[in-house]
């Protein structure tokens, strides 16, 4: 097997200009990926090309509640590179943090439009790109611990996330018979910018870690994206409709029982 586990293959990563998906376009383009960095941070995203090499790499403006948008960044992996392999629908947000009896619906339906509305967009056009051109492909999301967890994170962003292995299940359904897996992954709480906003990203890995099941492993976007390149490589052929539950054993444990 070749060591660049993604060698000759295309890759548009949402949300990559920081976080998971920074790490991913980064993995990705050391094993052999083209990749196309899409997301609303412009300066951001281009500095992620610039460090990665704008031979391995490109940024495009890309909000993913905009449909148009989501199609312009499928035509520029076409256009650009002449096929696209793997769609890393990675881009959301944290949304409201409101209670259920005081939910500014307005900021609910943003959350949605993001984690849910975007990521079904990016879905049916890169399906499109690769049914069209037969290219077995593989379509990857960013769900959650939260995806099979209640009261792990807000009311918004529990629903959402909830709603994407929905999302998965449903189009991997009517893309395996075109050799399309779709697949998602499910990280535990780490620190990026989204958790870290304004706040000590050390003390947040701290706060984790002493919620963690698995002790000693402090989840880095790294791992996450070291997911994501198993489910994008050729070495997952038969994983699809898979919610990949990243989070050292935490949403299947409950330890009332004590063996001391
Ligand atoms: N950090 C965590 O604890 C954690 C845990 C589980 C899942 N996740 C999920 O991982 C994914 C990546 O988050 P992260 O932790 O790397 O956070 P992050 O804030 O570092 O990255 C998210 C990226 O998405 C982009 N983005 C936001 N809205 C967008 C839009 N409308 N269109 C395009 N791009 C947009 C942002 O600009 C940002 O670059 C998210 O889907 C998040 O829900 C995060």
């Amino acid at each position: 097997m070749s060591q660049l586990r993604l060698e000759g293959k295309v890759a548009i990563i949402t949300g990559a200009a920081s976080g998971i998906g920074e790490a991913a376009a980064r993995l990705f383009a050391e094993n052999g990926a083209l990749v196309i960095i899409a997301d609303v941070q412009d300066e951001l995203g281009h500095q992620v090309v610039v460090s990665i090499g704008p031979d391995r790499s490109c940024y495009v403006h890309c909000d993913v509640r905009d449909e148009k948008q989501v199609q312009g960044a499928v035509d520029l992996a076409l256009e650009k590179y002449e096929r696209l392999d793997v769609m890393f629908s990675n881009a959301g947000i944290g949304g409201p943090l409101n209670g259920i009896m005081e939910l500014d619906m307005g900021a609910l339906d943003n959350a949605m439009a993001i984690n849910v509305r975007g990521v079904v967009a990016t879905i049916k056009h890169a399906a499109r790109a690769m049914v069209e051109r037969k290219t077995r492909g593989s379509i990857i999301c960013t769900a959650s611990v939260s995806a099979v967890l209640g009261g792990s994170a807000p009311h918004a962003y529990t629903i959402s996330k909830h709603a994407l292995v929905g999302v998965v299940r449903s189009t991997a359904a009517e893309l395996g018979k075109y050799g399309i897996k779709v697949n998602c992954i499910s990280p535990f709480a780490l620190a990026t910018p989204m958790t870290c906003t304004g706040r000590d990203p050390i003390k947040m890995e701290e706060h984790y870690g002493s919620l963690s099941n698995l002790k000693g492993v402090v989840l880095k976007p790294r791992h996450v994206a070291q997911a994501a390149l198993f489910l994008a490589s050729d070495e997952s052929p038969f994983v699809s409709g898979h919610n990949l539950v990243l989070d050292g054993g935490f949403s299947v444990v409950n330890n009332c029982f004590s063996f001391e």
